[in-house]
């Protein structure tokens, strides 16, 4: 498929629309950094007023955004706290970071000897003082902030609950543990706030964005308020973690749409098209490489990223007339065909059906040893294959790990 420049109107108004986006300036400067501290960077926000009402296409919501959070009010406000972040994989790293690096005192709880114990010493966090066994980091921490793996934090609820005393905060990023409370045993004390900060990325994004002076996503929730200032610390925590914009839900909604999202178009969905399309053209003589270009890189380097910038509309009105009208034809069928896979992932996920899979795998003890067989048979797979050849031939193309 080519793409064509159109000067449509259409095209002319996403323009304009995007032109006239508030934005808030953001400037990363390297902070004074702490002993052991590889890197501190802190952004620093030139605030426009922050925004509380949002219309999102007819509905109004509540979005909350770090230019009414800026470094000095958080410390102000996190003065008298040390968040306990326990374990240490990708949101630990990145959220745990970002915290410090944000003037917060935080401390890592990992087990000993582990992965995540070695990993959190190369980033500076140091035995005795900021790294300590998951017990002793509870004890010392005000906001306990549950980062194990979901399986994980099932699995050392006992021994991690009676920790959680009176005048502690209960924080999650994700609704995960809570809401299927019946699978996961997971029932927090009725005497502490428990919230949640659910970054919609990777935490190596949460890491990246706030290390270029922007921020991720995230959904903010109250699950228990005993403080009556419990929303309030979870739009704060979620600003300290790295978040740009925070928006409100509840426990629930926040797990169920996540496990729908990543099992769907954001993961397990793509991958599926992404298959099934190059399957078709490889079964009628398509090379490898037309298949992978057609398929994946002209997705991801051409159209996806001017979905993500601009819109639906703006990426068809991008492309030729041919492509176009093909889509428009084409696109109520994928619709249809994939309408009955998504309203059952929707009802696997809400049953607890998703969780229960996941908590017995990844409960397992070589479970990552599992995960790394699963996705060496789709790295092995001649369409991956294929786009490593691609990607090699890119300009600004480095050595792949
Ligand atoms: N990753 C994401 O994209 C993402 C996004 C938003 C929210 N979340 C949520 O954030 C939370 C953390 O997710 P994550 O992806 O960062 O974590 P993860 O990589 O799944 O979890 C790893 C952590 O759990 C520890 N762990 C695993 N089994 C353990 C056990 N039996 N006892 C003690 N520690 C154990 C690991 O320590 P060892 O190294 O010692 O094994 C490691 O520190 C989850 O609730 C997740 O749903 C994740």
């Amino acid at each position: 498929m080519s793409l064509r420049t159109s000067t449509s109107r259409a095209l002319k108004q996403a323009l304009q629309s995007t032109t006239q986006k508030r934005s808030f300036s953001l400037v990363a400067k390297a902070g004074v950094a702490a002993a052991a501290r590889p890197q501190v960077v802190r952004p620093v926000v030139n605030s426009t007023r922050g925004i509380k009402s949002l219309d999102f296409a007819g509905t109004k919501e509540t979005v909350y955004e770090r230019a009414d959070w800026p470094t000095e009010k958080l410390t102000e406000y996190f003065k008298n706290d040390t968040l306990a972040m326990i374990g240490y994989g990708s949101q630990g790293h990145g959220q745990s970071l970002n915290a410090r690096d944000n003037g917060l005192k935080v401390i890592v709880g990992v087990r000993k000897g582990g992965e995540s114990w070695k990993q959190a010493q190369e980033d500076g966090w140091v035995e005795g003082e900021t790294l300590f066994s998951i017990e002793e980091a509870i004890g010392r921490g005000t906001i306990i902030m549950n980062l194990l793996s979901d399986a994980a934090q099932s699995q050392t609820w006992n021994e991690i609950k009676p920790l959680i005393t009176k005048d502690k905060t209960l924080y999650f990023a994700h609704g995960f543990s809570v809401v299927f409370k019946e699978d996961t045993g997971v029932v927090p004390p009725t005497d502490v706030d428990v919230i949640l900060v659910a970054p919609k990325g990777s935490g190596r994004t949460v890491r990246s964005l706030f290390l270029e002076g922007r921020g991720i996503n995230s959904s903010i929730a109250v699950f228990q308020d005993v403080t009556g200032k419990a929303k309030e610390k979870a739009v704060a925590l979620g600003i300290a973690v790295g978040s740009g914009y925070c928006y409100e839900t509840t426990f629930e909604k926040e797990v169920y749409s996540d496990l729908y999202g990543e099992r769907g178009v954001l993961m397990g969905g793509i991958q599926g098209m992404f298959l099934a399309q190059y399957q078709v053209l490889r079964e009628n003589g398509h090379s490898p490489s037309e298949a992978f270009n057609e398929t994946v890189e002209e997705a991801t380097q051409s159209l996806f990223p001017l979905i993500g910038k601009y819109g639906m509309d703006y990426m068809y009105n991008a492309c030729s007339t041919t492509a176009r009208r093909g889509a428009l034809d084409w696109a109520p069928k994928f619709y249809e065909a994939n309408l009955p896979v998504f309203k059952s992932l929707y009802e696997n996920v809400k049953n607890g059906n998703e969780t229960r899979r996941s908590l017995s795998f990844n409960g397992q003890k070589d479970y990552r040893e599992k995960f790394a067989e699963e996705t060496a048979e789709i790295d092995a797979q001649e369409i991956w294959r294929a786009g490593k050849t691609v990607r090699r031939l890119r300009p600004d193309y480095k050595e792949e790990l």
